[in-house]
C-alpha cells in the first residue's frame, strides 16, 4: 500500500472548529491544573521579561486557563515586571487566524483585564528548536505529542495502531514514539532558561493499553461500512491511518538516567490519570444518545478530519465526503453510547544546568 506523506501533516480541523470541539480535550486538562499552579509558583525570574511558550497551540481556546494561571502568577511574585511575552506554536497549517482572534475576543482571554502582555506566533513544528536559546520561563504543551514527526507507514488495518494485528507495525509506531520524546525534550531543553519548567500532557496507556481502541474501532467499522457500499476504496481505507502513537511509564521515563536526568531537563513530575469523558457524563444526565453521538463524532472530526479530507482530495474521491464519514459514525455511536475509559499523562521537567555541548 502506498506509503502517506504525513511529514506535512495537516494540523486540526480549522475556521475554529477545533476550539468549539475540544470540551474533551478541555476535560483532561482541568484534572492538571493543580500541578501547573504548582509549577508557576515555583519558577523564579531572572529579568522583568518573562516568557511564556504554549507548544501546539491549536485555535488557542484551551490554551487561555494555563496561560492565564501562569501571568496571574507571574505579575503577583513580580510587580516590577516589564513584559510577558505569550508564544503560540503550531504546525505551518493550523488555523492561526483563529488563535488570534480567540486571543483578541474571548471573554477569557488573557489579554482582556491585563496590560505588558505580548502574544505572538510561530507555525514551525517543534521537532525543531523554534525559540531562542535559553529564553523561556515556563512552557505548556497539552495533547499534542501522541502525534509523531512522520508516520512510520500506514495501518492497513485499522485506523489506530492500538488495534492492529500487525505487530511490527507496533514495533515501528514505538521507535518513532521514543525519538520524538528525546527530540522534544532535547529542543526544549534548549530554549528553557535554566531554572525554567515544561508541562507536557498527552496520551497515556496503562497495562499496553490506551483505553482508545474501542472508540476508533467503531470509527474503523463505519469506514467498513463506506467501504461496503463501495463509497471508499481499498486504498483509502489503508491510507486513512491516525499518526498517533500511545507512550506506557516507561516509554516516558526511558531517556531520563538514574538522577532522573535527560539533556540536562530534570524530571520533576510524572502523573498518568484516569481521564474524564465529559460526553459520557453529559449522556448520563441527559439520556441524548444523538448528542453523545455528536460530540464525540465532532470531536474526531476536530482531530482526524484534515488528515481524512487529504486523503479523500489526494485520491480524488467524489463519491465520499467528510461530512457523510462524521455524520455515519455518529449515528454509529448514538446507537450504544458507551464510556471512553482512557489515560493521560502529565510531565514536568526542570532545566537544571546548562551544558554547552547541547548546542553542538
Ligand atoms: C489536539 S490539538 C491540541 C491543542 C491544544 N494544545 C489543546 O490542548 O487543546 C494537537 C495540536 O498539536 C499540533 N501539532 C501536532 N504535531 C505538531 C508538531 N510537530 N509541532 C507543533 N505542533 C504540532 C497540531 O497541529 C494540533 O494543533
Amino acid at each position: 500500500m502506498p506509503k502517506s506523506p504525513l511529514n506535512d501533516q495537516p494540523a486540526m480541523q480549522g475556521n475554529g472548529f477545533y476550539n468549539k470541539n475540544s470540551e474533551l480535550q478541555k476535560a483532561g486538562i482541568d484534572q492538571f491544573i493543580p500541578t501547573w499552579r504548582d509549577l508557576v509558583e515555583t519558577i523564579k525570574f531572572t529579568t522583568n521579561d518573562a516568557v511564556i511558550a504554549d507548544y501546539a497551540s491549536s485555535q488557542g481556546k484551551n490554551s487561555l486557563s494555563p496561560i492565564n494561571i501562569a501571568i496571574r502568577s507571574i505579575l503577583s511574585r513580580n510587580p516590577k515586571i516589564n513584559s510577558i511575552s505569550v508564544i503560540h506554536t503550531d504546525l505551518p497549517s493550523n488555523d492561526f487566524s483563529s488563535l488570534f482572534e480567540t486571543i483578541e475576543k474571548n471573554n477569557n482571554s488573557y489579554l482582556s483585564d491585563q496590560s505588558r502582555i505580548f502574544p505572538s506566533a510561530v507555525g514551525r513544528s517543534y521537532f525543531d528548536p523554534i525559540l531562542p536559546p535559553n529564553s523561556v520561563d515556563i512552557g505548556w504543551n497539552s495533547w499534542s505529542l501522541q502525534w509523531m514527526s512522520a508516520s512510520p507507514t500506514n495501518i492497513d488495518d485499522h485506523i489506530f495502531i492500538d488495534c492492529t494485528e500487525i505487530t511490527n507495525l507496533k514495533n515501528s509506531f514505538s521507535n518513532q514514539l521514543a525519538i520524538d520524546w528525546t527530540q522534544f525534550l532535547r529542543c526544549r531543553s534548549k530554549e528553557l532558561k535554566l531554572g525554567g519548567k515544561l508541562m507536557t500532557i498527552f496520551i497515556a496507556s496503562r497495562s499496553h493499553t490506551s483505553g482508545w481502541g474501542p472508540f476508533w474501532n467503531e470509527f474503523w467499522l463505519t469506514l467498513l461500512e463506506l467501504r461496503s457500499f463501495d463509497l471508499l476504496s481499498d486504498t483509502e481505507l489503508a491510507l486513512i491511518s491516525l499518526p498517533i502513537g500511545v507512550r506506557s511509564v516507561e516509554d516516558i521515563k526511558n531517556p531520563f538516567d538514574k538522577n532522573n536526568i535527560f539533556a540536562n531537563l530534570k524530571l520533576e513530575r510524572l502523573d498518568i490519570i484516569d481521564a474524564p469523558d465529559p460526553f459520557w457524563d453529559e449522556y448520563q444526565t441527559t439520556r441524548d444518545p444523538m448528542t453523545y453521538g455528536l460530540r464525540w463524532a465532532n470531536m474526531a472530526k476536530a482531530v482526524a478530519g484534515p488528515m481524512i479530507s487529504k486523503v479523500l482530495s489526494n485520491t480524488q474521491n467524489s463519491r465520499c465526503a467528510l461530512n457523510e464519514i462524521f455524520t455515519r459514525f455518529a449515528d454509529r455511536l448514538s446507537s450504544h453510547p458507551f464510556k471512553v475509559n482512557h489515560s493521560l499523562a502529565c510531565v514536568v521537567v526542570e532545566k537544571v544546568n546548562y551544558d554547552p555541548e547541547l548546542d553542538l
